[in-house]
C-alpha cells in the first residue's frame, strides 16, 4: 500500500455526467484502481464558480457519486469523498492564490471560453482563481498522476507551476505531479458540432449524452449525429463527426479504429449508427441499473462519502501542517 504510487483526480457535480466524462476519465480511473492509491473527489466548490441551485447542487454531487460507484470504483479500494467536506482544500487554495499571478490565469483558455460573452462585473472572481483551487485538490494529497481528459491540460500545467514556485520558495514540499491522458479519446466531441468538446453545458440537447438518458434518447441522439456527406465510414480528419463517432466506438468496445473500419466497409451511416447506439447502451445499460439502486440507498451513499472524508482528512492535513509552518504561520 505505502509504495503504490497517488492518483487524483474529480469531477464538477455541474449535471448528470456525459459519455465525455466517462469515456475521458472515469472509465481510466477504474481500470487504474487497483495499481494506485486513488483519491476520487467530486469536486461541489468548484461547481459554485457559477450560480447553481442548491438543491440540484445537492442532487447531482449524490448523483456523480453514485456515477462514480456505478461505473466500477469499489469505496473499499479507492478513497471516494466530496471536497466541501476535507476544509483543507480551501486551506491550501487561499495560501496557493497569494503564488499564483493574474496574468497566468488570465491566460487560461476554459475561463477565456467561459467568460467570453460576460461583462467583467459579473464574472465570479472563483470562476478566475478556480485552477489554483485544482492545484490545491491536487497538491494535498502529493499526487504522482492526474487521469484527465485533454481538456484539463492546462490547468495541469499551471498546478504544476504552481508547486515548483512553492518548492523553490519554501523548500521542496510538494510533488509536482502529471496529467495523465489516454490517447484516444481524451477528447469526445459534441454529437452536433464535432469542433467542440462534448459538453453538458451545450445549449442542443442532442450533442451530448448522459450516462442517465433513456435508452431511446440515446438511440434518438446517435440517429441525429452530424456526419457528412461522404457516405463511408472512415477515420480521417476530414470528417470530424465520424471520427469521433469511431472513437466513442473503439473507447468502449476496446477495438482499434482500423479494425471498426474494416467491419463497416460497403455499410453506410444509418447502420454504423444503429450498432453504435447499442454498443453505447450496453456499455451504460448496467451501470443506470447501479446509478438507480444506489440513489434509492442513500444511507449507503453517506456512509461511503464519510469514511472517504476521514480518509482524505488524514492525508491533506499532513500536508497542509507542512505548508503552514513553512509559510510562517505559528501553530495552535
Ligand atoms: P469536469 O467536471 O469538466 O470533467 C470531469 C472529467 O471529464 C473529462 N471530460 C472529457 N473528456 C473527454 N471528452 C470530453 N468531452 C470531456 N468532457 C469532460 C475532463 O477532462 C475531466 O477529467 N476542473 C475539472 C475538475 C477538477 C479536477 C480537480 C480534475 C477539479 N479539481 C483535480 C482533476 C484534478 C473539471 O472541471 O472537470
Amino acid at each position: 500500500m505505502e509504495n503504490k504510487k497517488v492518483i487524483f483526480s474529480g469531477m464538477q457535480p455541474s449535471g448528470s455526467l456525459t459519455l465525455g466524462n466517462y469515456l475521458g476519465a472515469l472509465k481510466n480511473w477504474v481500470k487504474l484502481q487497483s495499481e494506485y492509491d486513488c483519491y476520487y473527489c467530486v469536486v461541489d466548490m468548484h461547481a459554485i464558480t457559477v450560480p447553481k441551485e442548491p438543491k440540484d447542487l445537492r442532487k447531482n454531487t449524490l448523483e456523480v457519486l453514485a456515477n462514480y460507484i456505478a461505473a466500477g470504483l469499489d469505496p473499499k479500494q479507492v478513497t471516494l469523498f466530496i471536497q466541501s467536506h476535507v476544509s483543507a482544500h480551501a486551506e491550501l487554495g487561499w495560501v496557493l492564490n497569494c503564488l499564483t499571478y493574474f496574468g497566468e490565469l488570465g491566460r487560461m483558455t476554459q475561463f477565456k471560453d467561459k467568460t467570453k460573452r460576460l461583462e467583467s462585473s459579473s464574472i465570479p472572481a472563483g470562476l478566475f482563481t478556480y485552477p489554483v483551487l485544482m492545484a490545491a485538490d491536487i497538491l494535498l494529497y502529493q499526487a504522482d498522476l492526474v487521469p484527465v481528459g485533454e481538456d484539463q491540460r492546462q490547468h495541469l500545467e499551471i498546478t504544476r507551476d504552481i508547486a515548483q514556485r512553492f518548492n523553490n520558495r519554501y523548500s521542496e514540499t510538494f510533488k509536482v505531479p502529471e496529467a495523465f491522458i489516454s490517447k484516444d479519446g481524451a477528447k469526445i466531441m459534441s454529437l452536433q458540432d464535432p469542433s467542440s468538446k462534448m459538453s453538458k453545458s451545450d445549449s442542443h440537447e442532442n450533442a451530448f449524452i448522459i450516462l442517465m438518458d433513456d435508452l431511446d434518447t440515446i438511440r434518438r441522439k446517435l440517429k441525429r449525429a452530424v456526419t457528412d456527406s461522404e457516405g463511408v465510414v472512415r477515420f480521417n480528419d476530414d470528417q470530424p463527426g465520424v471520427k469521433n463517432l469511431i472513437n466513442i466506438y473503439s473507447k468502449i468496445t476496446d477495438k482499434t479504429t482500423d479494425e471498426i473500419v474494416a467491419s463497416y466497409e460497403g455499410k453506410g451511416y444509418a447502420q454504423f449508427k444503429d450498432d453504435l447506439a447499442e454498443v453505447i447502451i450496453g456499455e451504460v445499460r448496467p451501470i443506470q441499473e447501479r446509478i438507480d439502486y444506489l440513489l434509492k440507498n442513500k444511507d449507503y451513499l453517506q456512509e461511503i462519502y464519510s469514511y472517504g472524508a476521514e480518509k482524505a482528512e488524514a492525508a491533506a492535513r499532513k500536508t497542509l501542517r507542512k505548508v503552514y509552518k513553512k509559510v510562517g504561520f505559528i501553530p495552535k
